[in-house]
């Protein structure tokens, strides 16, 4: 399996996708599906799960994959109800890719508290060599309150350094790819929550990217 290449961000603005040729993605927390959605249409040869606790957003989505290929269906697509918390086992060693966007709530808590059952809940998903990406958008005034009832006491590439690397090598990943970048710079992503925070200044996008070992 390739490794990710440095301009990542770009290939993701592009593709939609971590450069791992064919292959199972799960998309957790995936909202309204958008970026499963277009993943899928760009990447026919890949097969989506979209995964979310909550199931409303994904109501029109989830229709319209099963319609026919002219209308908007696609059959590499599956949307899925779990939390993060308890996903199926069956999903046990699928995954080549997993993104998790814009976490909210316990999602975020689960990747950035470092707590490491939760982690293993992520890397039983993972086949050998799986990529994991996280991508993070953080208001960190706006959002003190929330942060703090989280537990989560930064959200800072030192954290990362030196906090997460050693939580989630005890998980089994190894993160190989860390970084921040302002919201004028963040890469096109297909997400709707990338499209309704990237309006505001304040926030930044803290972004890793680890592999299953
Ligand atoms: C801010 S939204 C981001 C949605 C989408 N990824 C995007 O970028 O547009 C966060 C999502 O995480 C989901 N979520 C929160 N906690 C979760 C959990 N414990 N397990 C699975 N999904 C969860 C929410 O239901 C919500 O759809």
């Amino acid at each position: 399996m390739a490794e990710p290449p440095d301009n990542w961000t770009e290939s993701l603005s592009t593709n939609s996708s971590l450069p791992t040729g064919e292959g199972i993605v799960l998309d957790i927390g995936t909202g309204d599906g958008l970026f499963v959605y277009q993943s899928a249409r760009l990447n026919p040869q890949k097969f989506y799960i979209g995964i979310d606790a909550n199931t409303r957003p994904l109501e029109k989505v989830s229709e319209k994959i099963y319609r026919k290929p002219n209308k908007g269906g696609l059959p590499n697509v599956l949307f899925l109800q779990a939390a993060i918390e308890d996903l199926p086992e069956e999903l046990n060693s699928v995954a080549d890719e997993i993104h998790i966007h814009f976490p909210w709530g316990s999602l975020l808590k689960a990747v950035m508290r470092g707590e490491v059952t939760m982690l293993h809940n992520l890397r039983r998903l993972c086949s050998d060599d799986a990529l994991l990406e996280v991508l993070i958008g953080a208001d960190v005034e706006r959002d003190a309150a929330e942060l703090e009832r989280l537990g989560i006491t930064s959200l800072s590439i030192s954290f990362v350094d030196s906090v997460l690397t050693p939580a989630y090598a005890e998980a089994g990943f190894e993160i190989t790819e860390r970084g921040e970048c302002l919201p004028a710079d963040w890469p096109d992503l297909q997400t709707s929550w990338a499209r309704r925070l990237n309006n505001n200044r304040n926030r930044s996008l803290l972004y890793f990217i680890a592999r299953a070992r």
